[in-house]
């Protein structure tokens, strides 16, 4: 009996030294808890719930009118849901596969081989540019940003928003699309709205050609030019901002007329202008070298004969 109760007294005290030093250790225990899971993650690759792939890209680059596709590789999802947050504005885009914006531009896809949940904003325009955010319904969330770049391609038609021919000759128009990933899938020529077609190829000619990694050249040509083709010419590539220029035919009128469209304030005298115009204007049906000595020759002449 006194032995039982002996032994009965050693054990209380050892169980209470027992839990009194578990008690001791128990706020330290807690507080190492983070630690010791974030050494199981570094050590041995083990993870409880979902994580993003570190390989995940943040930065995005898209070409304006095209779509962009912004991936969000979640590793061991389970059960929880994936949100694309548009950062501007904390609008929530998509909810797993639904779409919880008045846009139909965006949608979001699963592709399983990949883990990845991918963001798919079609016809990107300008003002899509900004912050994504993917987030993962753990508590508490877990987020990935993604940058999204838009880059928006310069379209222009080469020389004055005005070009001056003379009737009969062979007008170029260049539309030069410039800072573009990728080329367009086609450039529509109008002409005073009216779409140009190249049937007869001996009147009109489109041509559209790469040079370069990012540059696209479109080329109108026109042969034998007349009155009926004056307008307004515009250039408007797939997806992209259009480019104009308005072409004027002459047809037998004076040169000065031409240049007196495009320059109204002429500094050149008077007495000089005559002759020098008259050089101008056959200076259009020459080469440039040929139309420079005619516009020296013909101005010279015509000042000796008129002084
Ligand atoms: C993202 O990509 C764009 C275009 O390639 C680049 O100009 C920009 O510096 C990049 N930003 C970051 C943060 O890497
Ligand atoms: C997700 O799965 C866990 C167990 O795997 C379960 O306890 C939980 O209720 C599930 N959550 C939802 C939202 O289905
Ligand atoms: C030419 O036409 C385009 C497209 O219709 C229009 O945007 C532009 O203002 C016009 N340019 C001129 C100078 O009329």
């Amino acid at each position: 009996m006194m032995l039982a109760n002996v032994i009965f007294i050693f054990m209380w005290i050892f169980h209470s030294w027992d839990v009194g030093v578990l008690c001791a250790d128990l706020p330290e225990t807690v507080l190492s808890t983070e630690q010791i899971h974030h050494h199981i993650k570094r050590f041995s690759g083990l993870y409880t719930g979902p994580y993003f792939d570190p390989a995940t890209t943040t930065n995005i680059t898209t070409q304006l009118g095209t779509h962009a596709y912004l991936p969000c590789k979640v590793k061991q999802l389970g059960n929880k849901s994936v949100s694309w947050i548009r950062r501007r504005d904390a609008h929530i885009l998509t909810v797993d596969r639904y779409t919880f914006i008045a846009d139909d531009r965006f949608q979001a896809f699963l592709v399983e081989a990949t883990d990845t949940w991918t963001l798919q904003i079609k016809y990107v325009q300008a003002r899509d540019g900004g912050q994504y955010e993917c987030q993962v319904s753990t508590e508490p969330k877990m987020s990935h940003f993604i940058t999204l770049n838009v880059v928006v391609p310069k379209v222009e038609i080469l020389g004055e928003a005005d070009i001056y021919v003379k009737a009969g000759s062979t007008v170029h128009l260049k539309c030069v699309i410039t800072q573009s990933l990728e080329e367009p899938a086609y450039i529509f020529w109008y002409h005073d709205g009216a779409r140009v077609l190249d049937y007869v190829r001996t009147e009109i000619d489109i041509k559209t050609e790469r040079v370069g990694s990012d540059t696209t050249v479109g080329t109108l040509t026109i042969y034998e030019a007349q009155r009926k083709n004056s307008g307004n010419f515009t250039c408007q590539p797939s997806n992209l901002d259009s480019a104009s220029v308005l072409l004027h035919v002459l047809n037998g009128e004076h040169p000065a007329a031409m240049q007196r469209g495009k320059n109204s304030a002429s500094p050149i005298p008077g007495r000089w202008w005559g002759p020098l115009s008259a050089g101008l204007g056959l200076s259009a049906c020459l080469r440039p070298r040929t139309a420079a000595a005619a516009v020296l020759v013909i101005g010279i002449a015509g000042h000796i004969l008129f002084t």
